[in-house]
């Protein structure tokens, strides 16, 4: 059954996003998926017609400022206000940081960071008038403890965490919660991809984590699901890590 309320979800073609769309279906949401992988966004809205729910898909690039707030206009205007927005675009490379140039840092750091701050804001407004709203920012347990191979990730990801906590305290006044995830390994393309070259880092990962298995999206997903419910009205400038008890802070 609806629960009348809007959810947007960026980089929802991903491994995570998608998991998201689907519980936040399943939630009663109506979702706007957005991404830049249109291919993926039409795979998507195929999972998501067995749900009673809406689903609609939004291809855009998210670092282009102007596109993002047009898409979020368009979304508002279509379904209505957003009620919660939940950041799951991300982006990386496994690389070290002496070997890597600066054309490098600035993609990163414009899919991480620069891009959340755009559809953070577009929809931030809209929720300040209305007095509500809840946010939920993908960060990464790299940001907390740091990861080899992935040092401007780390910052970026670091840099949400921050960004999640700073926004809490300026929006508490407008009954707007803002939290964080922290994932810690999970089975998406995007860890396919950091392993590709290190089958083995698999396995010494989930020797590492005290539930011995990597996350799946639907573990990403529950945790969304709890932050953008009535049930977490009282907590905001929060970062849970869901790594099986890999990063305990
Ligand atoms: N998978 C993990 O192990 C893991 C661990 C820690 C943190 N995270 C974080 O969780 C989030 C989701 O990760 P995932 O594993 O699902 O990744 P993923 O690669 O499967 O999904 C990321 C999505 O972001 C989209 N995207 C990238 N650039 C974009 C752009 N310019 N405009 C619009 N969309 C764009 C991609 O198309 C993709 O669909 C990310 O923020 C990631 O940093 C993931």
């Amino acid at each position: 059954m609806s629960n009348g309320k809007v959810a947007l979800v960026t980089g929802a073609a991903g491994g995570i996003g998608q998991g998201v769309v689907l519980r936040l279906l399943k939630d009663g949401f109506t979702v706007a998926a957005m991404d830049i992988n249109e291919k993926a966004l039409a795979e998507l809205s195929q999972r998501g017609q067995s749900y009673k729910s809406t689903l609609s898909i939004w291809p855009c690039d998210q670092t282009n400022e102007k596109m993002t707030r047009d898409a979020v206009a368009k979304i508002e205007a279509k379904l209505g206000p957003v009620e919660a927005l939940v950041n799951t675009i991300g982006w990386v490379g496994t690389s070290r940081f002496a070997d890597e140039d600066s054309d490098y840092w600035r993609k990163v750091i414009a899919i991480n960071l620069e891009a959340v701050l755009y559809s953070t804001h577009a929809v931030l407004k809209g929720m300040v008038e209305r007095k509500r709203g809840k946010m939920v920012h993908f960060a990464s347990d790299a940001g907390r403890v740091g990861t080899s191979g992935e040092v401007v990730y780390s910052a970026t990801k670091g840099g949400i965490i921050a960004f999640a906590k700073s926004l809490a305290r300026e929006h508490a006044r407008h009954n707007i919660n803002v939290n964080c995830v922290s994932p810690g390994p999970t089975d998406t393309p995007l860890l396919q991809q950091e392993i590709k070259d290190d089958p083995e880092l698999i396995r010494r990962m989930v020797r590492l984590i005290p539930f011995r298995r990597v996350a799946t999206p639907e573990d990403q997903a529950a945790v969304v699901s709890f932050l953008v419910s009535p049930d977490s009205d009282y907590l905001t400038g929060q970062t849970i890590s869901c790594s099986g008890g890999l990063v305990m802070v």
